[in-house]
């Protein structure tokens, strides 16, 4: 059976995600979201090109066309005014690309071609979620590692299994000019816990 507790390195990443995500999201209402101007601090907006958040591509813009079915990137929105990568408790992403006719209809709108982005901030206790699953019901799937949750990257990431209380937030997300991939609107839903 597998060991889903949480590594120590996910519970540090899990407390500065709770702490810092806790007292951010409290004051965006007070901030970039009230007076319209946009932060480093605020969540994804359309607009925001994507980047590769860690390995070997980091830093550099997402392209659609190198996405692989089966295989998760993690990425992070810059803000467009800035140049600067916004918070990644807030705007980290996970993107997967799906099999051909693996969207259902609550994602298509979302979605750029088979791809698709979700926060990657889980919704049980902030772990990171951001990996696909490799077997049983978690295969193909998103999950989190800390306690096991489950989410659907075909149906608007709908919890399939495990604690978490609710679907990943959504990044409506589209392919530029270039093939890069951009955010079209603000995330849908609430991020994290
Ligand atoms: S934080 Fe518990 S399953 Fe993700």
């Amino acid at each position: 059976m597998t060991d889903t507790r949480p590594t120590r390195r996910q519970v540090l990443k899990l407390g500065a995600a709770t702490g810092a995500a806790a007292g951010t999201l409290a004051v965006l209402g007070q901030t970039g979201a009230q007076t319209g101007t946009s932060t480093a601090a605020d969540p994804a907006r359309a607009g925001d090109l994507l980047i590769h958040q860690d390995g070997p591509n980091k830093g550099k813009a997402v392209k659609a066309a190198e996405l692989k079915v089966g295989v998760a990137v993690w990425a992070i929105a810059v803000d467009p005014a800035t140049k600067k990568p916004r918070d990644p408790l807030k705007s980290g992403v996970v993107l997967v690309k799906l099999a051909s006719g693996k969207i259902k209809a609550s994602s298509k709108p979302n979605a750029a071609g088979d791809v698709v982005a979700y926060s990657a901030i889980c919704t049980h206790q902030g772990c990171p979620a951001k990996e696909l699953g490799s077997l049983g019901q978690g295969k193909g799937n998103i999950i989190c590692t800390c306690h096991g949750s489950i989410f659907d990257p075909g149906d608007n990431a709908t919890v399939l299994g495990g604690p978490a209380p609710r679907r990943l937030a959504a990044l409506p997300i589209k392919a530029d000019a270039s093939g890069q991939l951009v955010a079209k609107a603000a995330f849908i839903g609430k991020i994290g816990t």
